[in-house]
């Protein structure tokens, strides 16, 4: 009897053991702003390496950045990889990140760095890649249309219908490209500028990147976008020209933060210092995204556009990243081009 009793104790404890387990089994929750197919084997890379299971949805930046904020009081995310750097820098500012320092830092390039140092490192830099547009060469050729060189030539009446770019309140590519004419031509200017070239937009897209993936097939003529996006359509085999704007162009610092509060916060420092690490990075090269990696001894994928030979402004992320700026600027976005989207 006692035998038996001892035997269902033990048998009970063990499943009471057994499915503790279960419930502490670690986990990361993380969202991905990068293209799927790197996210998808930075978690598939990550789960091989380590005993924690990664629950991963991808959302274009600005929508990050919204379901973060919306998390606020009771988070869901851990950590947000990837996607471009001003909302990692405006949830640093909303006081929506941790301060972090990971022993990886003194690894990283300088720009990567002054992202961190900037957001009081709640924030670090993970890529970098420059704004510009894809073009199908068949679709304009077919027209009779020479491929754009610079932003002014975005106006162009015969382009009428054939540019897609993103909407800027969910991309942060979008975000990018209004920032970035806003510093190049002035505030006034710029909106006077996304209003005539409405005229030719035939879509503003949820993620950053549609716009290129839709030029490549041929369904529009060009997309704006980063130029290593485009570079991925030309490498996959489609017919894309890529463009560096001839006026000069802006770039992005893509950004990772560990979220506020995080539930599964050494989990989520895990991931970090493991993604800051230098054979990580080179899987960029593997999924075909072709920015450059933040680790100094990162390999630099030979397809991704050298930002030496693009015309670079000197883009401003601390304004262009505050809540302030960014709010207002897509307030006006709203007002000005939005209701007249087609
Ligand atoms: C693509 C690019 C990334 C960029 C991201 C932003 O995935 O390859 O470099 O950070 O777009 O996405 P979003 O949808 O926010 O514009």
């Amino acid at each position: 009897m006692r035998k038996n009793y001892l035997a269902t104790a033990a048998l009970a404890a063990g499943s009471v053991l057994a499915s503790q387990a279960v419930a502490n089994a670690a986990e990361l929750n993380l969202i991905c702003s990068a293209d799927v197919v790197i996210c998808e084997l930075l978690v598939e890379t990550f789960e091989a390496q380590h005993d924690i299971d990664v629950s991963m949805v991808r959302l274009s930046s600005g929508e990050a950045y919204a379901k973060v904020r919306a998390e606020a009081r009771n988070p869901k995310t851990d950590i947000w990889w990837g996607g471009t750097g001003d909302p990692h820098l405006q949830a640093a500012a909303d006081g929506l990140t941790m301060s972090y320092k990971s022993p990886m830092l003194d690894e990283l390039l300088p720009w990567a760095v002054k992202q961190a140092e900037s957001a009081d490192y709640k924030t670090v830099g993970v890529y970098s890649g420059a704004l510009g547009w894809g073009y199908n060469k068949e679709v304009l050729a077919g027209k009779g249309i020479e491929p754009p060189k610079c932003w002014a030539d975005l106006l162009n009446p015969a382009l009428k219908g054939e540019i897609q770019v993103a909407n800027p309140n969910s991309s942060g590519t979008a975000y990018t490209a209004l920032a970035t004419l806003v510093q190049l031509m002035g505030e006034d200017e710029a909106f006077e500028f996304l209003k005539k070239m409405n005229d030719n937009v035939s879509q503003y897209t949820k993620s950053g990147s549609a716009p290129v993936k839709a030029a490549a097939r041929g369904e529009t003529g060009i997309g704006i976008v980063f130029m290593h996006d485009a570079v991925s359509q030309a490498v996959e085999g489609f017919p894309v020209g890529v463009v560096a704007p001839c006026e000069g162009t802006g770039y992005e610092i893509g950004s990772m933060s560990i979220v506020e509060r995080a539930r599964n916060v050494e989990e989520a420092k895990t991931w970090y210092d493991w993604v800051l690490k230098p054979d990580v990075q080179s899987l960029l090269k593997e999924a075909k995204s072709f920015q450059i990696p933040s680790n100094a001894s990162a390999e630099v994928p030979e397809e991704a556009p050298s930002l030496d030979e693009v015309k670079l402004i000197d883009y401003d992320f601390t304004t262009y990243g505050s809540s302030e700026k960014r709010k207002a600027l897509l307030e006006r976005w709203d007002r000005e081009v939005g209701a007249i989207a087609n």
